[in-house]
């Protein structure tokens, strides 16, 4: 079966202008905007930015410095730190930042091995429900390849509705739902809450 084959095309011929992007200076406008956005529904951390000691007025003052921190996540060094590195992307338009994604290639703690998964993704709010959520997908799982993966384990919240109809638009084989324990909730702002986490594979074949 060719990778093609085994990787639905959820694109459907939108967004065929969209790529995937090391996280770069010349994003700062379109990228600030996005973490305003962010920011708004509480959810800056999506970009990383809360975890790296930004908010968006840091964000807007030292966006070098944010860039050069993004990448020092995805440096071969934060595997001997700790346990893994987690490899940022940002997704394209038109050379405005729609949103990101991140693998992590070797899932070296148990949160990631049971919870996170190889892959994150957001879209900024401004952008959603318009298939870009199915692309950025699409398009990491490609990069997939290139970490040397074959496999991928890709996860989302049972009531996260358009992330599952993501994972599921693209292919993701569906494993098992896992109640999170108390610690993951915590560690992921979420204590006290009964969160179920679906877990799904995708085969990721050498052509
Ligand atoms: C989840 C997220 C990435 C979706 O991005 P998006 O660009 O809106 O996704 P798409 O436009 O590709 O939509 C995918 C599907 O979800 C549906 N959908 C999107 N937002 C929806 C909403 N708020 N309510 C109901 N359905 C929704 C779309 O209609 C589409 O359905 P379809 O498969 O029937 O066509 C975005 O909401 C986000 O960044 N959320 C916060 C971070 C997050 O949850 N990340 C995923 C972690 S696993």
């Amino acid at each position: 079966m060719t990778v093609e084959a085994r990787i639905a095309d959820p694109s459907q011929g939108e967004h065929d202008t969209c790529t995937l992007e090391a996280p770069d200076e010349c994003y700062c406008s379109s990228f600030v905007e996005g973490a305003s956005e962010f920011a708004k529904e509480g959810r800056l951390d999506s970009t990383y930015a809360s975890f790296l000691g930004f908010d968006v007025r840091r964000l807007q003052r030292d966006f070098g410095t944010y860039v050069d921190d993004l990448r020092d996540m995805g440096s071969a060094s934060r595997v001997r730190q700790v346990g893994y590195r987690d490899c940022v992307f940002w997704l394209v338009d038109d050379g405005t930042y729609v949103g990101q994604s991140s693998i992590r290639p070797e899932l070296g703690t148990p949160y990631l091995i049971t919870y996170g998964g190889h892959i994150g993704y957001s879209i900024r709010p401004s952008h959603r429900q318009r298939g870009y959520g199915r692309r950025i997908l699409q398009l990491t799982l490609e990069r997939c390849r290139e970490f040397g993966l074959e496999r991928a384990l890709v996860t989302c919240d049972e009531d996260n509705t358009p992330s599952r109809r993501i994972i599921e638009a693209n292919g993701g084989d569906f494993e098992s739902g896992m109640l999170m324990d108390d610690i993951a909730a915590r560690a992921e702002g979420r204590a006290g809450e009964r969160v179920r986490k679906l877990r799904y594979w995708f085969e990721l074949p050498t052509a």
